[in-house]
């Protein structure tokens, strides 16, 4: 296997920030990944693992240790009892295992079109857009297991998806490289419409059926309208996509915030998930004193979506951090809530 020395981070992630990885090398089996592992024990260097670099924050510093860039492809398909299983290699391109399940007219991942990555990010985030998240139809996880050198199958409970979170980034962080992904698609189905911004598409075009591939489209569409699709030469899209999570709130911190809302004239608009009440980040941000295109040097807010931080050109990992804690400064003093960072961040002492 071949260990590249000081090889540039900043070029593989979207956010374009950061320092180079001291050791860096590429897997494109699952032999490589334990080859890859083993030189990294025997040398006694941290691990990382890179899927598409679409929701990392690399240190200006770099990263000491080993970067393992994971290259495993294919997508293989399958009938089991009725559904269509897509088995897909962690280092296929989201967007084309997407396309292909569209393609072969296949619904449950159609409103996760346009997302950059790849697919071995997916489950770690539980990644979720227009009304559907990867948990809906992720059938089986295929792993290594650093503990026990193994290669495991986690079935979805076992991944104990919520949102934005799983075991891979929480109480097994660390602990697994995942080298496929299987998801069980339902041949023929309708697609999700549950979103406003999707249904509003729709509703404007007096569509009231539409195909799987006209909601891939119209999510692209409006992904592209916020600067959420990667389009190269597109400054607003230089992010790690939403630099903040939605809230999930309880009853009767919600009501609290109504009130506060309320006394300063703003409607707080909220939206019901399983797990409690969401309050829009962005909107948090935008009405604690950061406008879209609030700009602080070389980072900025981007101009079509308030929850991604930008890079303007030449920014540094220490400009991101410091918009960053200036933002949740603001919505800590304004609203008095903590809103906790989304992407990954490496390289840093402790989680900035
Ligand atoms: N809003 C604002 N200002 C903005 C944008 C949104 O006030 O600039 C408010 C509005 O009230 C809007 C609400 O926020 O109705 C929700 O906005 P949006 O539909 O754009 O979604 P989001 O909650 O900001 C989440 C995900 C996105 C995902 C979209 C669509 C998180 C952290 N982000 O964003 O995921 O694409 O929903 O489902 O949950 C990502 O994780 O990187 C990501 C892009």
């Amino acid at each position: 296997m071949l260990l590249q020395e000081n090889i540039p981070l900043a070029p593989m992630t979207t956010l374009g920030v950061g320092g180079p990885a001291r050791y860096f090398a590429e897997a494109r089996t699952p032999a490589d990944v334990r080859e890859a592992v083993r030189e990294a024990r025997k040398r006694g260097l941290p691990l990382f693992v890179l899927g598409g670099g679409s929701n990392l924050v690399v240190s200006d510093a770099g990263f000491a240790g080993l970067v393992l860039k994971i290259e495993t492809g294919g997508i293989e398909e399958r009938d089991d009892d009725g559904k269509l299983v897509l088995d897909a290699g962690a280092g296929v391109e989201w967007d084309a295992l997407v396309g292909h399940a569209v393609a072969r007219n296949c619904a449950g991942i159609e409103c996760l079109s346009g997302i950059p990555g790849t697919v071995g990010g997916t489950p770690v985030q539980n990644v979720g857009a227009y009304g559907q998240e990867v948990s809906e139809t992720i059938s089986n996880v295929q792993a290594l297991d650093l503990e026990s050198g193994e290669i495991v199958e986690l079935c979805p409970e076992a991944c104990r998806f919520a949102y934005r979170t799983s075991i891979f980034n929480t109480a097994a962080r660390g602990r697994y490289i995942i080298l496929r992904v299987s998801f069980a698609l339902r041949p023929g189905a309708a697609p999700t419409i549950k979103y406003a911004d999707l249904r509003h598409v729709f509703s404007k075009q007096k569509i009231e059926h539409p195909t799987l591939e006209q909601v891939r489209e119209a999510v692209r569409e409006i992904r592209r309208t916020k600067a959420m699709l990667i389009v190269p030469g597109d400054e607003d899209c230089c992010s790690a996509g939403s630099f903040f999570k939605n809230p999930i709130v309880t009853v009767s911190e919600h009501q609290r915030l109504l009130a506060v809302a309320a006394e300063r004239g703003y409607d707080l608009p909220s939206f019901e998930s399983g797990e409690g009440i969401k309050v829009p980040a962005a909107w948090l941000v935008e009405h604690s004193g950061f406008q879209k295109g609030y700009m602080r040097g070389a980072v900025a807010i981007s101009r079509r979506h308030a929850l991604a931080i930008v890079n303007r050109g030449g920014a540094t990992a220490a400009d991101i951090v410091a918009l960053k804690d200036e933002i949740q400064a603001g919505v800590r003093e304004q609203w008095n809530v903590e809103l906790k960072p989304e992407p990954v961040f490496v390289g840093f002492t402790g989680q900035p």
